[in-house]
C-alpha cells in the first residue's frame, strides 16, 4: 500500500490549522514537514515552535525533513513534540551510525535523506539499522520543481540495499516533483511513501490528487 504525505511548505501559512484539517480530510497519511536552515539549503522555513504549535491540531503522524547543518543537536527536542520519521540528510553527517542510534533511542524512526548527487552506495553501512532512505528527485530547498528521473534508477538502488542488508521494514520516500504522473515509475520502483507538496495543496480536489498518487 503506498503512502501519501503532503509536504506543509506548500500550505497556506497564514491558516495552517485548516491546511492541516484538510489534507487530513483528503487522505493523508502523513505530514511532511521541511525544515530548513538557510545554510545547508539556500532557503529559512520553520523550527520546533512551530512544529510543536501545530502536533496538537492533526491526528496525521509527522514525517520530518530536516535540512539543517546540526540535525543532532535537534533530536531530542522534536522527539518531546512528537514525531514519527526524524530524517537527516547524509551530507551534513559525519556520524551517520552514533545519529541514528540517537534517533531510536528518542523513540523515533530513524532516515536518512540523500541529494540527487549522493549515491545510495554510500548507506550500505547503516541500512540494516534505517527505518526509512529518502530518496531527493529534486535539489532540495524549494517547492514546485521539476522532478529529476535519475531518482528511479536510485529507488531501485535503495531497495536492492535494503533486501541485501536483511531490512524488510524500511521504508522507501521519494521527495519532490511529485503528482499524478511522476509517481507511477517511482512506484514501479519499489517506492512506498511519497512527498507531494505544490501537487496536493495546489489541486482544485485535494482528495482526488492523493488517491491519484496513489492509485494511478
Ligand atoms: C524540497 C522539500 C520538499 C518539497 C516538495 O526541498 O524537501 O518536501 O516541499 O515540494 P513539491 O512536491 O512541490 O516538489
Ligand atoms: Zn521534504
Amino acid at each position: 500500500m503506498i503512502k501519501i504525505a503532503p509536504s506543509m511548505l506548500s500550505a497556506d501559512f497564514s491558516m495552517l490549522r485548516d491546511e492541516l484539517k484538510s489534507i487530513e480530510q483528503a487522505g493523508a497519511d502523513y505530514l511532511h514537514i521541511d525544515i530548513m536552515d538557510g545554510h545547508f539549503v539556500p532557503n529559512l522555513t520553520f523550527g520546533a515552535p512551530i512544529v510543536k504549535a501545530i502536533r496538537p491540531h492533526t491526528t496525521l503522524p509527522f514525517d520530518l525533513h530536516l535540512m539543517v547543518t546540526n540535525p543532532a543537536d535537534y533530536v531530542e527536542e522534536y522527539a518531546k513534540i512528537g514525531v514519527e520519521y526524524f530524517t537527516f540528510h547524509q551530507e551534513t553527517v559525519p556520524h551517520m551510525h552514533r545519529l541514528i542510534q540517537q534517533i531510536k533511542a528518542n523513540g523515533m524512526k530513524a532516515g536518512v535523506a540523500l541529494n540527487p548527487g549522493t549515491p545510495v552506495s554510500t548507506l550500505e553501512d547503516v541500512a540494516v539499522d534505517l527505518d526509512m532512505i529518502l530518496i531527493m528527485s529534486v535539489n532540495p530547498g524549494f517547492g514546485g520543481q521539476s522532478f529529476i528521473p535519475r531518482a528511479v534508477e536510485k529507488v531501485k538502488q535503495a531497495k536492492i540495499l535494503l533486501e541485501t542488508a536483511g531490512n524488510k521494514d524500511a521504508v522507501i520516500e521519494v521527495d519532490g516533483g511529485i503528482n499524478d504522473i511522476t509517481c507511477i515509475p517511482i512506484k514501479d520502483a519499489g517506492a512506498t511513501l511519497l512527498v507531494a507538496g505544490s501537487a496536493v495543496f495546489g489541486a482544485q480536489d485535494r482528495a482526488k490528487m492523493i488517491e491519484s498518487i496513489r492509485n494511478n
